[in-house]
């Protein structure tokens, strides 16, 4: 997938739709991970800092553009610098922290913090943010919590992740209020631990696959 420079990092997971959460122990196999997710046709993956090994991650990535990188479970201005500074293009949160947003805005990168109720997103919209993320999505109250925290918030657009799997994603990213969806089913641990680098790239087409035939399906009956 290539991308034009003056496309948004919103607007270009917008176009992946599917953004893979990946938690990482060892570095050493970052770029075979990132070849995995190229090859299985989801370019893009938000590399949570809930290990160390994400932020090495990230900077063994840097450099790479054939795909977006970003970094998640980012808690405070500190791992917002060390993130950017690591070439992270956005910057996601599981909640939502001013001082976090601030930093990304300084930096210039993409903050994309986690709401999960009408407080948090309000505070969002007051920080100037369009974007966030609706975590933990299925946990949260899913779909019907979702559309219910768009009511009033018509020109947000939401990347929900957190309990996302194969048979519930696709009607995520029906909603209009959904800009892309986000989750680790693509990524599972054991395959990452595993170094099943091939298997990560299985379940991505798997996934990519189910979402082509989900949109040519609805196509077909409208
Ligand atoms: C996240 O941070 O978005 C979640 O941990 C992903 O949730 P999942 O593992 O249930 O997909």
């Amino acid at each position: 997938m290539t991308h034009t420079s003056t496309a948004t990092v919103t607007g270009i997971l917008a176009e992946i739709q599917i953004v893979p959460v990946v938690v990482l122990n060892d570095p050493a196999g970052a770029n075979e991970l990132a070849d995995a997710l190229v090859a299985g046709g989801i370019p893009c993956a938000e590399i949570t800092f809930r290990t160390p090994a994400g932020l090495e991650a990230l900077k063994a990535l840097r450099g790479r553009t054939d795909l977006l990188l970003g970094a998640g479970t980012v808690l405070n201005a500190a791992d917002v610098d060390l993130a950017a500074d690591a070439g992270a293009k956005f910057i996601v949160s599981p909640g939502f922290g001013a001082d976090v947003v601030t930093r990304c805005r300084e930096r210039g990168v993409t903050a994309i913090p986690g709401v999960a109720t009408a407080s948090e997103l309000q505070a969002a919209v007051a920080a100037g943010l369009r974007h966030v993320k609706f975590f933990p999505a299925e946990q949260a109250g899913g779909l019907p919590m979702l559309s219910a925290l768009s009511g009033p918030f018509p020109e947000v657009r939401f990347m929900p992740s957190g309990g996302l799997r194969p048979d519930n994603v696709n009607a995520y990213l029906d909603h209009p209020a959904v800009f892309a969806a986000g989750g680790s089913w693509m990524v599972p641990r054991a395959a990452i631990v595993a170094g099943n680098f091939q298997e990560i790239a299985r379940l991505c087409a798997e996934t990519r696959s189910a979402l082509a035939e989900h949109h040519r399906t609805n196509k077909g009956s409208t």
